[in-house]
């Protein structure tokens, strides 16, 4: 198989019923994004936060991974396959997927903004939970919040340089550096394709419509017969 980087969003666990964030009922018209999605509103009110992502664990904890995310997992058993996820879930992984890169963090860690120790989040976190490394009081969720560098960037970018074939599945295509990644694979000479309920505006060389759960599925066994 040639070199492949699938990106996916929010999109592909809908159908495992967690919230997308931009549409109808979309996280983001429930709650105020500057609020629980910023270093600056975790300051503020670090409680508030907390909350906000215990509720998206417990969410998680009770969601199933679904078509998408298996026939995913399939794929990412071939040696020249990368899963990039905007993703903080971890349902990807539960349908056995390999090396998911997930460059907006992941719900199911905990990270001490104090000495940058990481370890696996409990259920609930609490404002005084103290760090295991270095016992602050300064944990977080480890996510990455609006106006923090995603991670793993520079090999994200290497991939991107080097793919034959990029595929973004179920997400707006608004939030950067995510948005620009279809760019930049197109610069490095990849061919584009898009799966989605909807559009997302963003230019592929070819689009196809409909739930993940359906258009996952048929273009993973398309690439297999390849
Ligand atoms: P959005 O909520 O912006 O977009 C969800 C996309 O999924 C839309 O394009 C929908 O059309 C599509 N969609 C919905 N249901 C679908 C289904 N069943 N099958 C296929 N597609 C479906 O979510 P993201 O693009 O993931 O960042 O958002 C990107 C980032 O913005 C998130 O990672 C998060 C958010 O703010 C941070 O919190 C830093």
């Amino acid at each position: 198989m040639k070199p492949v980087v699938v990106l996916s969003g929010a999109g592909l666990s809908a159908e495992s019923g967690l919230g997308t964030f931009r549409d109808v009922d979309g996280l983001w018209t429930q709650y105020d994004l500057s609020e629980v999605a910023t270093p600056e509103g975790f300051a503020r009110d670090p409680a508030l936060v907390l909350e906000f992502y215990n509720a998206r664990r417990a969410n998680m904890a009770a969601a199933a991974p679904n078509a998408a995310h298996r026939a995913l997992a399939q794929l990412s058993a071939e040696p020249d396959v990368t899963l990039v996820t905007q993703n903080v879930d971890d349902l990807l992984e539960r349908a056995g997927a390999t090396g998911v890169i997930h460059m907006h963090g992941e719900l199911s860690r905990a990270l001490c903004h104090a000495c940058g120790a990481r370890w696996d989040a409990p259920d609930v976190m609490a404002a005084d939970d103290a760090c295991a490394a270095c016992g602050a009081q300064a944990t977080r969720p480890d996510v990455v919040w609006f106006g923090e560098i995603p991670y793993r960037m520079e090999r994200i970018e290497a991939l991107l340089s080097e793919a034959a074939l990029f595929v973004s599945i179920g997400t707006s295509g608004t939030v950067y550096p995510a948005a620009g990644f279809v760019h930049l694979a197109r610069e490095a000479g990849a061919r584009t394709l898009e799966l989605n309920l909807e559009a997302s505006g963003s230019t592929f060389d070819e689009s196809r419509i409909g739930p993940a759960t359906e258009l996952v599925p048929a273009w993973v066994a398309e690439m297999r017969s390849e």
